[in-house]
């Protein structure tokens, strides 16, 4: 039995955790053995040292086997997912599965709630009425292979060294690691039993890096973890100098996924689909490069099939189909307030994370896991960043529930966005990619 003390020393000290001490640590960490004071020492000994790849490839593998993981290989297809790092608006989750589902690779999406500033997917879904998330392994299962995809929530099951550590770095300050988090998002990732994964990694003032130097550091992270673990992965590097879309705010934004998925919809928002999609069908082997993936998903988008696949979707997870079709289904709430320019000038966001904060203000995000979220209320941007506006011009409606939080939230906005006669159009959506290097 290896000595927690020599762990946590060695780690103290900057030096290599061996693979027997990382798995004895992770085990006694989720048997409960080993005691929260004692695995905060440790991560803060990650958070200022780091550690090696071979360190974090062992690490990650600990917490991947800490509970169960899926095995869909009688699926008889191949299996990928899209992680994005999160952001303020971001639904590109909910028309990108069933998009790539309807082109015969299997997505077994298991997402998460909304937190802080962002918005979570299993939230946004919830919208849709009857919609449930909470499947256990069966009817995930049987979903996934009657249409190709399943939304479902992390249960406790899976990769409970991760529920315990990343609570555990909640609260004690140390999220913003790089191998913390990249072993954190991989471990969850892998459980699925995938065979190819892309990384959809934010920077801007809305992201959770906002720099775009740190995001590449997380992504190159990433993708070697990943493919030491044996599973192809690629990152790509996206704006949230923006919120993505027009809405933000739960029905709002399952509003625009239909918009997406009958072939519209705003242009970064199928781009950001267009672009991830079709690098999941490459990745997976379903289409032969990045180009024929792209046009093989604006088809399925143009053409009705990844609708007809989020339909079946929300009727196998007990949702009412027919709400997709009723155009009063998903409006925002009637309590309707506007923020104008104050003067003309190009719109420009200075603070992405504001605008989520905003939508919190007004009761539609959550500050602890147990809130509930309110999904009516929303934030319609009626400008774009870049867009030359006039004085008096609308940027955003704010749809509110009697006027609960709406002072703070009109507050927030002033300091998320303005209007700037000198400023210069903004950077494009998409940074860049990367992927692991091809063996020699
Ligand atoms: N998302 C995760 O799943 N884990 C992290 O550590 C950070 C973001």
């Amino acid at each position: 039995m290896t000595d927690t003390r020599a762990i946590l020393a060695t780690k103290r000290d900057g030096g290599e955790l061996s693979e027997g001490q990382i798995r004895d640590f992770i085990n006694g960490y989720v048997e409960g053995t080993i005691p929260d004071y004692m695995a905060a020492a440790l991560l803060t000994g990650i958070f200022i040292h780091g550690m090696g790849d071979a360190e974090l490839e062992c690490w990650t593998r600990a917490m991947l086997h800490s509970g169960s993981t899926f095995d869909f290989s009688d699926l008889d297809k191949p299996k990928a997912d899209k992680h994005s790092t999160g952001g303020v608006g971001d639904k590109v989750s909910i028309p990108l599965a069933p998009a790539v589902a309807a082109c015969g690779v299997a997505v077994p999406m298991i997402s998460g709630r909304g937190l802080a500033h962002t918005g979570g997917t299993l939230d946004k879904l919830e919208a849709i009425p009857g919609f449930r998330t909470d499947l256990d392994e069966a009817a995930f299962r049987r979903c996934l292979a009657n249409t190709g995809v399943a939304f479902g929530a992390q249960t406790p099951d899976i990769v409970p060294a991760d529920r315990k550590l990343y609570a555990l770095r909640d609260v004690t300050g140390l999220v913003a690691s790089i191998p913390l988090i990249a072993s954190s998002i991989l471990s969850k990732k892998l459980a699925e039993g995938i065979d190819a994964l892309v990384l959809d990694v934010k920077f801007g003032s809305g992201a959770f890096l906002t720099d775009p130097e740190r995001g590449a550091e997380l992504g190159r992270t990433m993708i070697r973890i990943a493919s030491s673990l044996g599973v192809p992965a690629v990152v790509w590097q996206t704006s949230m100098e923006r919120p993505l879309g027009h809405a933000v705010g739960h029905v709002t934004e399952i509003a625009e996924s239909l918009d997406c998925l009958r072939g519209a919809g705003p242009d970064d928002l199928r781009e950001l689909v267009v672009l991830l999609g079709g690098e999941m069908l490459s990745l997976a082997g379903q289409e032969p490069n990045l180009a024929a993936g792209r046009e093989r998903i604006a088809g399925v988008l143009d053409d009705g099939s990844a609708l007809e696949v989020f339909r079946r979707v929300v009727t196998e997870q007990g949702g009412d189909a027919a709400s997709l079709d009723d155009p009063g289904a998903f409006l925002p709430g009637p309590d309707e307030d506007v923020l104008v320019a104050a003067k003309a000038g190009r719109l420009v966001f200075r603070d992405v994370q504001a605008v989520g904060h905003a939508l919190c203000a007004l009761g539609g995000g959550r500050a602890r896991l147990e809130d509930a979220v309110d999904p009516e209320v929303a934030l319609t941007f009626e400008a774009q960043a870049g867009q030359q506006l006039a004085a008096g011009d609308p940027i955003c409606r704010i749809h509110h529930r009697a006027g609960r939080g709406l002072e703070r939230a009109r507050a927030l906005l002033g300091e998320a966005c303005h209007t700037d006669p000198d400023a210069a159009a903004p950077a494009p959506l998409v940074m860049g990619s990367m992927a692991a290097p091809a063996p020699s």
